[in-house]
């Protein structure tokens, strides 16, 4: 029983998408006491942005005339959908910077699709249960002035379910910034309710994936 948890939020003290993303794992663990957690932290140790372009080329290139940089950068493709495919289950927290994922976050993604098993035309996580932790600042919901502007989730969705194949689940966080935006006061309350939710689903989730991989 294997539980894949990618961490992208560029901070480790007060991590909304961490804290919501430990509630998973905890809930994942107490139905299955000798699971194991793989991480992978890309907030702190981020793959380096040149990564992808060489891992794509390196494709290109016939096996036997790859430099060694190409060599390094098909090994760690592999390393990277190595961990994906030996998982029963999957969580990616996802805290939206800039309107969309983390640099970060794409690069892993990008780097993952040149493994010749995440290829284009392939569902490698078909059967596997994927939960992406949203976290975000400001508020999306409909009716609101920036419904819509969330191109994190939408795309990331796209990859991990519609692309790779995988049963995505989201939990998601909104006003995280309310607490410590003075313009956004009048939200604590709101931001506490959807937080509290986050935490719920993020448990109930961990307790289905656990569930599901038994
Ligand atoms: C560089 C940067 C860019 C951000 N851009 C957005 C944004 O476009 N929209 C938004 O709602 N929040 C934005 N935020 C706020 C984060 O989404 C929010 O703090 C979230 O809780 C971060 O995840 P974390 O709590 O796991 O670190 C941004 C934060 C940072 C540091």
């Amino acid at each position: 029983m294997s539980l894949f948890r990618l961490d992208t939020s560029i901070r480790t003290e007060g991590s909304v998408s961490r804290e919501v993303t430990d509630t998973l794992e905890k809930a994942y663990l107490e139905q299955h006491p000798g699971g194991t957690v793989v991480r992978r932290d890309l907030g702190t140790q981020p793959l380096p942005a040149d990564l992808w372009g060489t891992a794509a080329f390196a494709g290109f290139t016939p096996e036997d005339q790859r430099s060694e940089a190409q060599q390094a950068a098909v090994a760690t493709a592999k390393e990277l959908a190595d961990e994906l495919l030996r998982a029963d289950a999957i969580v990616v927290g996802a805290p939206l910077y800039n309107f969309g994922i983390s640099q970060h976050l794409k690069t892993w993604v990008d780097v993952v699709i040149t493994d010749p098993r995440f290829a284009p035309g392939t569902t490698p996580l078909a059967g596997r249960s994927v939960a992406i932790v949203v976290a975000r600042g400001g508020g999306y919901g409909p009716g609101t002035p920036r419904e819509g502007w969330d191109h994190g989730i939408q795309w990331l969705s796209r990859i991990l379910g519609d692309v790779w194949g995988g049963s995505v689940t989201v939990v998601e966080a909104e006003l995280t910034l309310a607490e410590s935006t003075p313009a956004m006061a009048e939200l604590r309350g709101l931001a506490a309710e959807v937080l509290t939710q986050a935490h719920e689903r993020a448990a109930a989730t961990g307790k289905e994936f656990a569930r599901s991989v038994a």
